[in-house]
């Protein structure tokens, strides 16, 4: 599917974005492995968070339907789980895939986890190496999935993260409710705590210094996940930055989720110049919300490296869109993690920006941009990212002339209502 986008000159209204992503993701796997019912309202309906379900669907687990964004998971305890008759179609799901790997470690029988080709690219070893040091069997296939696991037995450990990874984080930490003793993770800097958060909730003794994460399994089953999801940063990050970037704007978004180990972004726009407010900040779901209130910004190039990154680890395509827009160098370093994402972020950044008249030169770790630079309508492709291709429809509307965005059915893996979103705020999209 191609979308064509027009130049746009106003956005304006108050935006409801959908529920958090790695939340909901959370949600259904924390909400299985309790005892009872989990009430889960505004969950994500979008493509990966179905692959979640699904894979749940085939360990035994019944989801029921309130409405298209409100759950009841039948919770079957810790060990209620049953094994899949076939291999657990994770689609292109990442978090999908290594979270439930920590789950499945902990099952006494075997599963295999597999996924579409994009997801057949992505490492694994990075989950698989410390669940064998829990003591379940895994297999990759040349350290890529299709993953085997044979779990159950397992054992705490104390693991030192060699890269900074919420998802290997989460599945250590999801193992070591079945192990025998402690777990302990190290990480290198703050990754997002969504895990930890909701297993305290569940009544499990987590404990964080610093960035040293301890858990010791419950004797009691877990309680019940209800919650209500706050919207997610990383997709309030489009609308967010075409409201600073577009000659006139006021946008209003509501609800979004601004745990601090995932607003990187705000702090790195904040420092470019741009005018974004948080106001009513409240708790929900056991995480900080706030309404974000967007109007265009003077933007200045800045230097973005070190512990921020991992806080806006998915925001890097949009942010690429709003140097092209500051003065001066924008530099992003430290960013090695993006060659591993969806597709290799730093190369189809480049690529595409490239096309569209930026000036922007790739790195090893990272991206430098020149701006500002008008940017010129052109054919571009998501390279099956969703966060890419939601990032070149922003592009568009601040390009001259139209822009074509080809593969941008991706969109439904996180976000399935954002070309509605922004065109209720003004923008025009074919
Ligand atoms: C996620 C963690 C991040 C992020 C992904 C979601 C999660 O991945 O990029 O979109 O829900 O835990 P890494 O843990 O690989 O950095």
């Amino acid at each position: 599917m191609n979308l064509r986008v027009k130049p746009c000159s106003l956005l304006r209204g108050s935006a409801a974005v959908p529920g958090d992503k790695s939340i909901s993701h959370r949600a259904l796997l924390l909400g299985a492995i309790a005892q009872g019912a989990s009430t889960v309202r505004n969950w994500l309906p979008a493509d990966d968070c179905q692959a979640t379900r699904n894979a749940l669907s085939a360990l035994g687990v019944t989801v029921e339907q309130i409405s298209p964004t409100d759950l009841l998971v039948q919770g079957v305890g810790l060990r209620g789980l049953k094994p899949p008759i076939a291999p657990i179609d994770c689609q292109g799901s990442g978090t999908t895939m290594r979270l439930l790997a920590g789950v499945l470690a902990g099952q006494p029988f075997t599963s295999t986890l597999d996924g579409h080709s994009g997801l057949r690219r992505r490492p694994m070893e990075r989950v698989a190496v410390p669940l064998r040091e829990m003591g379940a069997a895994v297999e990759t296939h040349d350290g890529r999935p299709p993953v085997t696991i044979t779990g159950g037995n397992l054992r705490g450990v104390d693991y030192r993260l060699p890269v900074a990874s919420a998802q290997v984080k989460s599945a250590i930490l999801l193992a070591g409710l079945y192990a025998e003793g402690q777990t302990v993770v190290r990480q290198p800097g703050p990754s997002r705590d969504h895990t930890e958060r909701m297993l305290r909730a569940q009544g499990v003794g987590i404990e964080e210094r610093e960035d040293v994460i301890t858990l010791t399994p419950n004797t009691q089953p877990l309680a019940p996940c209800s919650l209500s999801i706050p919207a997610d940063i990383s997709s309030a990050a489009f609308p967010l930055v075409a409201a600073s970037l577009v000659p006139e704007a006021d946008v209003v978004l509501e609800g979004v989720g601004v745990n601090s180990t995932r607003t990187g972004l705000l702090d790195v726009l904040d420092e470019m110049g741009a005018q974004i407010a948080r106001l009513n900040q409240r708790v929900q779901g056991g995480e900080p919300v706030a309404d974000l209130v967007v109007r265009p910004g003077r933007l200045r190039g800045v230097t973005v490296g070190g512990e921020v990154v991992v806080r806006m680890i998915d925001e890097f395509p949009i942010l690429a869109i709003a140097a092209t827009q500051a003065r001066g160098e924008t530099l992003v370093r430290n960013a090695r993690e993006l060659r591993v994402k969806e597709t290799d972020r730093i190369a189809a950044i480049v690529t595409e920006l490239r096309a569209l008249g930026a000036s922007i030169e790739e790195q090893d770790d990272g991206f430098v941009v020149e701006g500002p630079s008008r940017l010129r309508g052109a054919r571009v492709r998501s390279h099956g990212d969703h966060r890419l291709a939601m990032a070149l429809v922003v592009a568009g509307l601040i390009a001259k002339g139209d822009t074509i965005i080809e593969e941008a059915e991706v969109i439904a893996d996180s976000f399935p209502g954002f070309v509605g979103l922004m065109r209720e705020l003004g923008a025009e999209i074919d």
